[in-house]
């Protein structure tokens, strides 16, 4: 049985006092055993809500880090530096990240592997443009992806992998993918870790799909085969949708 997880990114939204606000609101529900929850704040957010979910079954994740320790990078911040705060895990190659920031799979590849050193674990985000998509060029480039940033990691590396298979054209757009094209993307993806490693390890990770899920369409995604929870935007940003998406299994 692949873990279920529900994973709600934050990104630039919520300061101290509304994260104050919405990590209270959350605290208000109960959180189901065979799901894992994560959030991800702002990193001025990060040791606020390490702390206040300190007894909580919510972990704290990072949207970003840098692929070196301890340098002269100014404005940057590396594991160690997460680690410090409790924090052990870190959204890597979100797409925002790519078209506003410049990440790229090669320098994501060098991220990965840092984070994989440190022992962090690591929410891989992925994913075609719509121009890709209506090409029909999206099945290779995801591969493209897939292998140029994981595919030359060992095998053991993959305890520390959750895969987003997150298509640009459904992030914040209200636009999701049908349930059809995320099981047909997500079976494929599983397909490319067994040709690349073996079954049992394309079986054992868990792929979660993000883009405009909402409480209205996270049950018929997650009863998807392939796919094992999601990475939510707008949505997580109110504690009674983001509840919904994580009872929607
Ligand atoms: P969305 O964002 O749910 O707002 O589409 C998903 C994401 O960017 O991870």
């Amino acid at each position: 049985m692949r873990n279920q997880i529900v994973a709600g990114n934050w990104k630039m939204n919520n300061d101290t006092a509304e994260t104050e606000i919405l990590l209270d609101n959350l605290m208000q529900h109960q959180i189901r055993e065979d799901v894992s929850v994560y959030i991800a704040p702002a990193f001025t957010q990060l040791t606020q809500s390490v702390v206040k979910l300190k007894n909580y079954p919510i972990a704290v994740a990072a949207q970003n880090m840098n692929a070196v320790a301890s340098v002269a990078h100014t404005g940057e911040i590396s594991s160690s530096m997460l680690k410090g705060v409790g924090v052990n895990t870190v959204i890597l190659g979100h797409s925002e990240r790519r078209s506003l920031y410049g990440e790229t799979d090669d320098s994501l590849k060098v991220k990965v592997i840092k984070a994989i050193e440190d022992g962090m674990g690591i929410m891989f985000c992925f994913g075609e443009e719509l121009s890709e998509r209506k090409e029909n060029k999206h099945f290779e480039l995801v591969k493209m992806q897939l292998d140029s940033a994981l595919f030359d990691l060992p095998n053991n590396a993959w305890k520390q992998i959750i895969l987003a298979y997150e298509p640009v054209w459904a992030i914040g757009t209200g636009e999701t993918a049908s349930p059809g094209q995320v099981q047909e993307m997500h079976a494929f993806i599983r397909e490319q870790i067994k040709l690349q490693y073996d079954s049992e390890l394309a079986n054992q990770v868990s792929i979660l799909y993000g883009g405009s899920v909402k409480p209205n369409n996270a049950k018929e995604i997650f009863s998807m085969t392939d796919v094992d929870g999601g990475l939510i935007g707008g949505a997580s940003l109110k504690s009674d949708d983001f509840m919904a998406i994580v009872n929607a299994f």
